[in-house]
């Protein structure tokens, strides 16, 4: 398997939580929304000789990979190259109605950060490319050499949550005119160079924020997920999990909101009863939300900033 320092996040956890799902249909189908190197697949696959999973990820590196991971596994496993919003054509096409179980693993891979020319790191130099799916759409790059000042304080500022967007962005502007903003290394020395030294001493790498603030516009990231969170919540049988891993607050407010607006019964505010047909048709498995053990941070720091949630449908 290629890989082998990549550890899937909340496997045991993830696979728990589907479990009923999957244990109580005769036919079982999971939909892995964000198939990556196929950790979370491979081990659901082997652990259900009965299971097949449709798996999503619009990243083509990424599926090459998986596809070599799961060649022992491949007649039970459908790989589309798609971005997860596109989850009800995918469904219709393969003509599928509902499905038990749907797992999302949000954000990038470890294979897209360790892939230093793919853009995604500041502590390695690179182009500013940045894409998931490095087959369309804009780069990184072109997005800090067309975007205005102030389309760059907005993505900075708002994806990136940083406070010194504004220098940030008057410095790129500066930069581009000058022919001095090529790569990730050049990008990285603009945002030291826009913080106060004091702000610079806390917080981590400085470049950590526009970084993420760049990534998120140049896939849509957010966009993405509030269309797809209603597809995946729809597409779930009654008896059918969501389960779904973020890695940052904005992602997580989204797939917060996506399930709470389930959840809520449709009775008026205040009744001390749910009108009949009202009741919700969904409820969470998980009140809130849940990190990663301390065991699994201690050997794997990406489960550090992981967010879990889980829905269950429980009515048409
Ligand atoms: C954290 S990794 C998943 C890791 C996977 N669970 C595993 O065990 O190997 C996230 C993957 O989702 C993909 N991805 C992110 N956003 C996506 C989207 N909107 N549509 C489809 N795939 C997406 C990325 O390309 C990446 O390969």
């Amino acid at each position: 398997m290629q890989d082998a320092l990549h550890i899937p996040v909340a496997l045991d956890r993830c696979i728990a939580l589907l479990s009923p799902a999957i244990e109580s249909s005769s036919n079982p189908v999971v939909v892995d929304a964000t198939l990556g190197m196929g950790g979370h697949t491979r081990a659901l696959l082997l652990k259900y000789p009965q299971l097949k999973v449709i798996a999503l990820d619009r990243d083509l590196s990424a599926i090459d990979i998986a596809t070599t991971n799961l060649s022992d596994v491949s007649d039970r496993v459908v790989i589309v190259h798609a971005v997860y919003d596109e989850l009800d054509l995918v469904l219709a096409k393969l003509g599928i109605s509902e499905v038990d179980g749907i797992l999302f693993d949000l954000g990038v891979s470890s294979m897209q950060l360790d892939q230093a020319e793919r853009g995604f790191a500041y502590s390695q130099d690179a182009p500013l490319d940045m894409r998931m799916d490095q087959s369309s759409g804009p780069t990184a790059l072109d997005i800090l050499s067309t975007y205005s000042y102030g389309e760059l304080v907005r993505v900075i500022r708002n994806y990136g949550e940083e406070k010194f967007a504004t220098k940030i962005a008057d410095n790129v502007i500066k930069a581009r005119e000058a022919g001095t903003l090529r790569t990730t290394k050049d990008l990285a020395e603009i945002v030291k160079n826009s913080i106060p030294a004091p702000a610079r001493r806390t917080g981590g790498n400085p470049a950590k924020r526009t970084f993420q603030a760049l990534r998120i516009e140049v896939n849509q990231e957010l966009a993405v997920l509030e269309r797809a969170m209603p597809q995946a919540i729809s597409a779930i049988r009654i008896g059918g999990r969501l389960v779904v891993m973020s890695y940052q607050s904005l992602e997580d407010k989204i797939v917060k909101k996506a399930l709470s607006e389930v959840v809520a019964s449709h009775s008026p505010l205040g009744l001390p009863f749910d009108l009949p047909n009202s009741a919700a048709s969904y409820k969470l498995v998980i009140n809130g939300s849940e990190g990663a053990t301390v065991a699994e941070i201690e050997i794997n720091a990406r489960a550090q900033s992981m967010r879990l949630r889980a829905l269950e449908r429980v009515a048409a």
